[in-house]
């Protein structure tokens, strides 16, 4: 398939690098691929630049959000930073129409507040927004009425979203949520693809609230564990 991944940063790079693993066609969308591919330093969260990445994943094309929208049949991943995801989005509503939108983006307003001296990377923690009344991905759908929105992967940190079999054997959970059961099917599929064996549908969209804001649960346990902000753990819902 032709496949759709909006985003340069980490969590982009490995569904990217799986999905081609996995013999789909890639198209990676970027603000301004001459930009993206000039880039000499390391990302915020220590990522090598993406030129130097991308030259060891021959296979992948890096376009314009809009023309890697364009580009794929009917899946699209969204790893847009959160805070400006919608505007993202909204820009290239076109080239999304009739076509899956898969959104792991976290809504973090990165802002230097005492208030929150968590241990992250930026010495703070994050603050969510939009949170507990609405979320990022209703937020997306909101914004792309044509498009079928489906949170997922949100819970998961980038290198273990895509191997879920390395914690635990993947005897673990992901989540997916969305107002589109054919959405959601495909976006299902996907993750059995990856290898995840327990997918819960927790039902509407606004289920994102949840997903999205276990990010601070995620950060606490990783925290917890003794390891950095991301973590490499799972988590299992047992019945
Ligand atoms: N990485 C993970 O393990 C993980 C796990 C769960 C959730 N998340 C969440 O998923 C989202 C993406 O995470 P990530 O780590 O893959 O990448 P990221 O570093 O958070 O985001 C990078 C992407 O956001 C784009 N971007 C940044 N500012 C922008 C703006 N003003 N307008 C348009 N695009 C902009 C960048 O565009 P350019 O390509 O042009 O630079 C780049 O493609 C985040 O919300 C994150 O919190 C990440």
């Amino acid at each position: 398939m032709k496949i759709a991944v909006l985003g340069t940063g980490g969590g982009a790079r490995a569904h990217a690098a799986k999905l081609l693993d996995l013999g789909h066609q890639v198209f990676v969308g970027t603000r301004a691929p001459e930009a993206t591919l000039a880039r000499t330093e390391p990302d915020m969260m220590g990522n090598i630049p993406y030129g130097q990445w991308l030259a060891s994943h021959p296979g992948i094309t890096l376009l314009t959000f809009g023309d890697a929208a364009a580009a794929a049949d009917s899946l699209v991943i969204n790893g847009i930073d959160g805070h400006n995801a919608v505007g993202a989005l909204s820009a290239v509503a076109e080239q999304l129409a009739g076509k899956t939108v898969v959104d792991y983006a976290v809504p973090f307003v990165y802002q230097h507040e005492t208030e929150h001296p968590w241990p992250t990377p930026w010495g703070v923690m994050p603050k969510l927004d939009p949170c507990d009344t609405d979320s990022l991905g209703e937020q997306i759908q909101r914004a792309l009425p044509a498009t079928k929105v489906v949170k997922s992967f949100v819970t998961q940190e980038q290198t273990t979203v895509v191997d879920p079999k390395a914690i635990g054997g993947g005897d673990h959970t992901m989540f997916v949520a969305g107002d589109h059961a054919d959405a959601k099917q495909q976006v299902t599929d996907l993750l059995k693809a990856y290898g995840w064996i327990d997918i819960l549908d927790v039902g509407a969209l606004v289920g994102a609230r949840g997903l999205e804001m276990y990010a601070h649960m995620h950060s606490a346990i990783g925290f917890g564990l003794g390891q950095q902000f991301g973590g490499h753990f799972g988590i299992k819902v047992v019945r």
